[in-house]
């Protein structure tokens, strides 16, 4: 006799992140029998037990097991459990509630060798707000009123050159002001207005200098483990990955990796992304001198260094040498909201004419009334301000955090290359405790966290979890943990967590 496939059900129910869990239970078993992976005669589990498996209350799975019963999906058989029917009904019975439009499937077919790929790797989910979501700002701290005052300046009398086509060759010239001002004492950067491109955050500038500086065949560095975003880029330019280990002290490059020239090092300098080192100025200054040495291009993406909550900021790599071979990445979608797709790049002076150029050409670049009343909102103080705000915010959670996750797993639990920064912190897990099946379980139970293991290109991995601060107030994080917790006990029931937690959390499975 057949069975029911769990993890089936589980990757089902994740797909459909918008419904409650009933509608998506229903849709997941209804839509695993009608498309065949849950045959005829298949024997669905007791009630009980398939509650337990999906962290979901028993009411509503008998609560879809009825409906199923009801529609001709299922059948009880007295003494012997519930089964798919023999008959399966060939339409789906019209929903009471309007379906969610679905994105008509492309057939594989269809796209090219280089598409499939993409869509294969794709590393950006569905779900971007909410519990521990790593990675995500406080967006709703944002002052949206404010912004908007700036935003309507600029709208009610636009002039012509800011409606047309790429008038501004890089972006904004106030906004390239603003920067210039605003890196040189905030991330010591050392630049003109003429070097900086507005981009559309960090994801386009590195597509852009990956598109403009590699042949097909090149070699990059990238951090192992590291930002995820990053390799389709790569993949898709036929770029080379090379993964270089990441230690406390940053990325760590053995000395047989010379032999191949990387043309890109991409490098996360000030908070390694996404364990947590600072780079020592040793190695800062092995790294300048080896690019220097290969003619290859340091990469240096400073996409959350506003966020430091002990000791000063550290200063950038780009400002360390004159003439550093150093392009220097930054973003807004951290310090304000990544819906508002702003960045910025800051390019060595033989580079800039070239990369504007290019910009234009492949994403024809626009926004500029965004862009402008975003230089104003800076220059009058309100960008330093609110990063002021949210750093001041963003602390205490993360110090609420750390506390929770020493509190139930221990002291060496916060990964040891953390530091007191960013949005993010690094839990490690047990090696039995398999980081991507528990994070897609805690997803389930609306609580976002990343598996670790994800992040490594190689086979040695480590497994934990990232888990955000940002997004939640500490008042609601002890109750989002013991959620957290719950999965953890209830799918690794042999695990000991240290023996306060046992007091202390409260599970919240449903009843
Ligand atoms: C290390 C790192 N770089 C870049 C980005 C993407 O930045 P943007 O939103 O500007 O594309 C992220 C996003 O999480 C990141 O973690």
């Amino acid at each position: 006799m057949r069975s029911l496939n769990g993890d089936l059900l589980l990757q089902r129910l994740a797909a459909q992140p918008g419904n409650k869990r009933y509608t998506r239970l229903y849709n997941a078993v209804r839509l695993s029998i009608l498309d065949g992976s849950l045959p005829p005669r298949t024997r669905l589990p007791p009630s009980r037990d398939l509650a337990q498996e999906l962290t979901l209350s028993r009411n509503t799975v008998l609560k879809v097991y009825e409906q199923l019963l009801a529609e001709g999906y299922l059948e009880a058989r007295a003494g012997s459990g519930t089964f798919v029917t023999d008959s399966v009904p060939d339409l789906p019975p019209v929903p009471a509630t309007p379906v969610q439009r679905q994105p008509e499937p492309v057939s594989p077919p269809a796209l090219s060798q280089r598409g499939m790929a993409l869509i294969a790797n794709a590393s950006a989910g569905p779900r971007q707000w909410g519990a521990f979501m790593p990675g995500v700002p406080d967006v709703s701290a944002f002052p949206h009123k404010l912004f908007a005052k700036y935003l309507n300046r600029f709208s009610r009398q636009p002039a012509p050159q800011h409606l047309t086509y790429n008038s501004h060759p890089g972006g904004s010239r106030e906004l390239q002001q603003a920067l210039v001002d605003y890196l040189r004492v905030a991330r010591s950067v050392q630049c003109l207005p003429e070097q900086i491109l507005i981009t559309e955050g960090i994801h386009q500038a590195l597509d852009l200098v990956t598109r403009m500086l590699c042949n097909p065949g090149d070699s990059a560095w990238v951090e192992e483990p590291g930002y995820w975003g990053i390799r389709n880029i790569l993949r898709m330019n036929d770029v080379n990955l090379c993964p270089v280990t990441v230690d406390e002290a940053g990325m760590l490059p053995p000395d047989d990796m010379l032999t191949v020239p990387p043309r890109l090092i991409f490098v996360t300098p000030s908070h390694q992304y996404p364990l947590g080192s600072v780079m020592s100025l040793s190695r800062r200054q092995q790294l300048l001198a080896i690019a220097r040495r290969q003619g290859s291009w340091i990469v240096e993406d400073d996409y959350d260094s506003e966020f430091r909550f002990a000791g000063q900021p550290i200063p950038s790599l780009q400002g360390l040498e004159a003439g550093a071979p150093v392009i220097y990445i930054g973003t807004f979608s951290k310090t304000l909201y990544p819906g508002l797709r702003l960045g910025y790049v800051v390019f060595p002076e033989p580079l800039a004419a070239a990369m504007m150029t290019a910009h234009a050409e492949f994403y024809r670049a626009g926004h500029l009334i965004a862009q402008n009343a975003l230089a104003h909102f800076i220059t009058d103080g309100h960008y330093s301000a609110h990063i002021r705000r949210m750093r001041l915010q963003y602390g205490k959670r993360r110090a609420c955090l750390v506390a929770l996750i020493e509190q139930h797993f221990g002291d060496g639990a916060l990964h040891p290359f953390s530091s007191n920064a960013g949005l993010h912190v690094v839990l490690r897990l047990p090696e039995q405790v398999d980081d991507v099946r528990l994070a897609a379980i805690a997803n389930e139970r609306g609580v976002l966290v990343r598996p670790l293991s994800r992040y490594y290109l190689g086979s040695r991995k480590e497994t934990g979890l990232l888990m955000g601060f940002s997004t939640l107030p500490e008042e609601d994080m002890r109750q989002a943990f013991g959620v957290l917790i719950a999965c953890l006990q209830t799918h690794y029931p042999a695990l000991r967590l240290t023996a306060e937690e046992e007091n202390n959390v409260t599970d919240s499975r449903p009843s």
